[in-house]
């Protein structure tokens, strides 16, 4: 088990993991946070999207231990964010959700669209939105919705700048922490306003470090099995 310390929703936490662990699991199963939804369980539907350090972030593909010391939000972490609660009116009036399965993640990407791009198009919004599947509604309320969010944002200009002004969450009281922690802070870097990505950069930093793993874990296993102990008279 390692020892991890992290903010959930602004709540500083202290927990003993297991390397393996994903962040989805120990969000839901550790932190009683179920807002957080598992739907493919390996980097394709993000259904499973939270913010690590203001990023969204596959929580599926990313390791407990990975975010010691660092910010997570879930959905739950954000009822009194002014984009959000735009964002799920909108969805509502759109119907931009049917079973919702997928509107955790949906939602949490679409607000990161709102900060990051204040002009995008529907087309940009549908690149933007291409690492989120949803399974039910269909993507047209969706899509509409980040739309009318991002209009209406625009009609009012000092709206964007008082979103990303933004005071974090209130904490939840869904997990009692074992000990309090270094302060880790939940500013918004002021680079990521700028910066132009879409919802598959993160997962293919990931899918990297992954693919180094296997082959690092290849030449050992082909160095063990050509090695003379292994290839002698038996
Ligand atoms: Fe599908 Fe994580 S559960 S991307
Ligand atoms: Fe059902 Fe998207 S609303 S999967």
């Amino acid at each position: 088990m390692t020892p991890i310390a992290l903010s959930v929703n602004g709540r500083k936490i202290q927990a003993l993991v297991e390397p393996r662990t994903h962040l989805a699991d120990f969000l839901r199963e550790h932190c009683r946070l179920t807002g957080t939804h598992l739907g493919c369980e390996h980097g394709v539907c993000g259904a499973c999207t939270v913010l690590v350090d203001d990023e969204p972030a596959r929580s599926c593909l990313t390791y407990a231990v990975q975010c010691d010391g660092l910010a997570v939000q879930t959905i739950e972490g954000f009822d009194v964010d002014p984009i959000m609660q735009e964002l799920r009116t909108a969805f509502s009036r759109e119907h931009g959700l049917q079973c919702g399965f997928c509107t955790p993640g949906m939602l949490i990407a679409a607000r990161d669209i709102v900060r990051r791009l204040p002009d995008a198009d529907a087309r940009r919004i549908r690149v933007e939105l291409s690492g989120n599947l949803c399974r039910c509604t269909g993507y047209l309320g969706i899509i509409n919705a980040v739309e009318s969010v991002i209009a209406a944002r625009a009609s009012k200009p000092t709206a964007v700048a008082s979103a990303a002004a933004a005071t974090p969450p209130a904490p939840l009281q869904a997990f009692a922490p074992t000990g309090e922690v270094a302060p880790v802070s939940m500013a918004t870097p002021a680079a990521a306003l700028e910066e132009v990505r879409t919802g598959w950069t993160r997962l293919r930093r990931v899918l990297w470090w992954q693919d180094r793993r296997r082959r690092y874990g290849r030449s050992l296993r082909t160095f063990l099995q050509w090695s003379p102990a292994s290839t002698g008279p038996s």
